[in-house]
């Protein structure tokens, strides 16, 4: 969900729904707003895109200095006008808007309506507004302390209240929220991009803290003890330009095609072009630590899992150190089998994704080093790991992953070397050789995008399809689930990707007359093996598109269609493999009418459960 605060001479109304629009990635199936017009609070909500309220407000707009906004993505409860935020109490005393879960909800509901309230949503946040009502002893500050103790879980939360006309507050406990201090006005939000227009000046909210605002500006204190802090401003000093679509239809394609940018950046002060070497300056490792690794353990969600699944090949390949992956959502549940010894790497682009977020602190628990991969600075992941190595692919709005994918893929190529280097397991001549290649990457993809209209044909052959499938061996599989992920996200048709020689283990069946098939054929060691797997689903009427290196023509005789990327050292073809599959699923989204950038259901950045 995403949380807008502003407090200020502006006109409120404008500045919450424009900045709701900037934070429509983070949720979208509801919004709402809530101002305080010096007198009483007015609110409207809908269920529904930011258009729907916006309509709304056009016949009756809401005045006042001072207000809060939420988009949402539900959790509990479906989306619904009631379910939406703000959450007022019975009097429209106090509006709340929150991010996070509240664990305890139900029972602080049961109570609640013992005592005389009554509910109208299904949500964990409307307990919060009651709360307020029940807990209020004539002074905010201490009403917060005292609802906020009630509350078990995650919350960034943003408060308005007639009692108090003149300020706004917020509360942060493990969501993510953000404090921007401009000339005579202040305001909140979950994200940086969402302020910029206004301030560049921004405090960074830590767990257990609120703040204060209003025109004059801003206090911080310790939630729990009101104590005031002291905090030094962060100046963004990145470009708003860079969050915008630059003539791109969509956000996504904008994105595809910054990936040769996103990469060399990733590269600079990390890769030496002269001397040929990888150094991360910003690693504190000693090389005894490094040697004392017995084991790895890569931990993700979604797109970053499957960067993960790249990493693991890469890293065992060469430092031999034996690597497990693995979604967040199930490690953090289980008893993993972590210690000193290990080294835990969580990717995330966002840096806020609530299980990768808890997975990393039971690492830390467990006394395991822990190393963020992540595109945000400031995020909680970033804050909170040992370790960071920033990707630096810039704001990814579009919510399927294209470039902050393969700048974590770089990441892992980059840290094997730099593992390999120290561990000596990497001969100089293999080191050298994969450094000069990735140095050619960038260019490379380059020039795939400059035939990208050359797959869109493609994606008209597969957009009726009632199913698509994608084999690969090796580090094609890996890529596989990454080209069938994107393409369920934003066509909706059903895709698997499979390991190809387990398909003849059941999903065989499936294959039928006109069946699409995308496989994958770059890995050497492996190419023979996968034809075998062609000729098996061809034998069952697939329609099969190969993916292989510029140069291979003995595929011709087993594929339908076949699609060249150039040549590079197989460890390193999940990069410029991935591109074209990209580009399917772009195309075949748009072919289909879809919203390409904000697919159904789904969301860009997942703060809950
Ligand atoms: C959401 C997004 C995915 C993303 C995943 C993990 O589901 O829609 O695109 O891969 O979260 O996000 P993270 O920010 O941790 O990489």
């Amino acid at each position: 969900c995403g949380i807008m605060g502003y407090v200020g001479d502006k006109e409120t109304q404008r500045v919450l729904t424009e900045g709701l629009r900037k934070l429509e990635y983070r949720g979208y199936d509801s919004v709402g707003i809530a101002l305080n017009d010096g007198e009483t609070l007015q609110h409207e909500k809908s269920k529904g895109r930011l258009e729907v309220l916006e309509e709304k407000l056009e016949g009756a707009p809401l005045a006042g200095s001072i207000g809060i906004g939420h988009t949402r993505w539900a959790t509990h409860g479906r989306p619904s006008d009631e379910n939406s935020h703000p959450h007022l109490d019975e009097q429209s005393k106090f509006a709340v808007v929150h991010n996070g879960i509240i664990e305890n909800y139900m029972e602080i509901k049961r109570e609640m309506k013992e005592a005389g309230y009554s509910f109208t949503s299904e949500t964990d946040s409307e307990v919060i507004s009651h709360l307020f009502s029940h807990l209020y002893d004539g002074e905010m500050v201490s009403t917060i302390q005292k609802v906020v103790d009630r509350l078990e879980g995650a919350y960034a939360l943003g408060i308005v209240s007639e009692h108090d006309p003149e300020r706004l507050y917020a509360v942060r406990e493990a969501s993510p929220l953000i404090i921007g201090s401009g000339d005579g006005e202040s305001l909140i939000s979950s994200d940086i991009p969402a302020l910029l227009e206004h301030t560049r000046d921004v405090y960074i909210l830590e767990d257990g803290e609120m703040a204060i605002l209003s025109k004059e500006g801003v206090t911080l204190m310790e939630t729990e003890t009101g104590k005031e802090l002291t905090r030094d401003i962060f100046r963004v000093d990145w470009d708003m330009e860079q969050a915008e679509k630059n003539g791109y239809d969509h956000f996504m394609l904008k994105e595809i095609f910054e990936q040769p940018t996103a990469l060399r950046k990733t590269m600079t002060g990390r890769l030496d072009q002269e001397a040929k070497r990888v150094d991360f300056e910003e690693l504190q490792w000693s090389p005894e630590t490094i040697q004392q690794w017995n084991k790895i353990t890569i931990v993700a969600c979604g797109t970053a899992y499957h960067a993960g699944l790249i990493g693991k090949h890469v890293i065992e390949e060469l430092t031999r150190i034996p690597v497990d992956v693995e979604v967040a959502s199930e490690f953090r549940y289980r008893r993993p089998i972590i210690d000193e010894k290990t080294l835990v790497i969580v990717v995330s682009q966002s840096g806020e994704t609530a299980d990768t977020l808890a997975a990393m602190r039971q690492s830390q628990r467990l006394g395991a080093n822990v190393l963020a991969i992540t595109n945000v600075v400031g995020s909680s992941i970033a804050r909170e790991a040992d370790e960071v190595i920033l990707t630096m692919a810039g704001p990814e709005i579009a919510v399927a992953s294209t470039k902050a994918y393969t700048t974590q893929v770089l990441s892992f190529y980059l840290l094997g070397l730099y593992l390999a280097e120290s561990k000596q397991t990497v001969t100089e001549q293999k080191y050298k050789q994969l450094i000069e290649s990735i140095i050619e990457l960038p260019e490379k993809i380059e020039g795939m995008l400059e035939h990208s209209q050359g797959i869109r044909w493609y994606s008209d052959s597969i957009k009726d399809a009632k199913s698509v499938f994608f084999l690969g061996r090796g580090l094609d599989h890996a890529v596989a689930l990454e080209g069938s992920l994107k393409l369920k996200e934003i066509s909706y048709i059903h895709s698997e990707a499979y390991a190809a020689g387990e398909l003849k283990h059941g999903t065989l069946a499936l294959i039928e007359e006109g069946t699409p098939v995308i496989a994958l054929i770059t890995q050497d060691e492996v190419s023979e093996k996968m034809l075998g797997n062609v000729k098996e689903v061809k034998a069952r009427g697939a329609q099969v598109l190969g993916v292989a290196e510029e140069g291979n023509l003995d595929i011709w005789e087993y594929v339908d269609e076949t699609c060249y990327i150039p040549n590079t050292p197989s460890i390193l073809t999940p990069l410029l493999t991935v591109i074209p599959l990209q580009l399917i699923a772009y195309y075949t989204s748009l072919a289909l009418g879809n919203d390409v950038d904000k697919p159904r259901n789904l969301a860009k950045s997942v703060t809950v459960e």
